[in-house]
């Protein structure tokens, strides 16, 4: 694992973003996974500006997003597809037609996890994951205990990931408590993976992916176990710890 410490958010934010364009830049076909929640907002904010200045085209980009909470349709506004809209999509010239979310408003749940986990597998799998991490550890929405073989699949959210989400909400009560989330196996399965993490609340959790041990009840332990990650993290994150990479 690679760690690149940056100053701030904002310096985050900048950092990943041109790490990000300049891996569409150099393949234009590239299958991007994407994460939601407040991490990665900044980021989307510097690749919608630089599509603005710059015009770098996402127009044969193909994405996969994580996740996707159980029980909210597409045009919810807290679902992670209205997000993905909203903070990047709309503002970028990619075809929406390729920008991939789990459905979270489907009865069948089972077979969307075998749709999703299969269509990411015939377009070739990921070239780059966007990662945010949970302060309990969590990758997508792999809570601890979840299997390190894990494909595409259906998960009750712990409490603290709930509550942690509430902001997003009007009140605790609406946020749902069931999500599908690509599985730790089909999130190791990206060629490559860039984790971003910010602030002082996930600082412990990137001591214990930096110094613990890999164990399936801290999840973001496994990317130890992956040839390509890099991690940018802030100083509020870093501070005070032993780098060991
Ligand atoms: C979001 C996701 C989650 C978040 C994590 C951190 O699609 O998969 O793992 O990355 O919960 O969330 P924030 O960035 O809001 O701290």
């Amino acid at each position: 694992m690679k760690i690149i410490e940056v100053k701030d958010y904002t310096e985050m934010s900048r950092k990943a973003a041109e790490y990000i364009i300049d891996k569409v830049c150099h393949n234009p076909k590239i299958k991007l996974g994407l994460a939601t929640g407040g991490t990665p907002i900044g980021t989307y904010k510097n690749l919608i500006e630089d599509h603005k200045k710059k015009g770098t085209s996402y127009q044969d980009v193909t994405t996969f997003n994580l996740d996707e909470y159980v029980g909210l349709s597409g045009d919810n506004k807290n679902s992670y597809r209205y997000f993905m809209d909203e903070q990047l999509f709309n503002h970028i010239d990619i075809n929406k037609s390729k920008t991939n979310v789990p459905r979270g408003d489907i009865i069948n749940f089972e077979a969307e996890c075998l749709r999703y986990e299969d269509l990411i597998e015939k377009h070739g799998g990921i070239d780059l994951q966007i990662l945010g991490i949970g302060s309990n550890g969590h990758i997508g929405f792999n809570e601890p205990g979840t299997s390190f073989n894990s494909n595409t699949h259906m998960v009750e959210l712990a409490q603290s990931t709930i509550n942690a989400n509430a902001r997003f909400f009007n009140r605790i009560e609406e946020v749902p408590t069931k999500a599908i989330t690509m599985g730790i196996s089909s999130i190791l399965k990206s060629k490559e993976i860039l984790l971003l993490v910010s602030g002082e609340n996930k600082k412990e959790a990137l001591f214990k992916l930096l110094n613990g041990e890999i164990n399936e009840s801290f999840p973001a332990s496994v990317l130890k176990k992956h040839p390509c990650v890099t991690i940018i993290a802030d100083k509020a994150a870093v501070a005070g710890l032993k780098v060991h990479c």
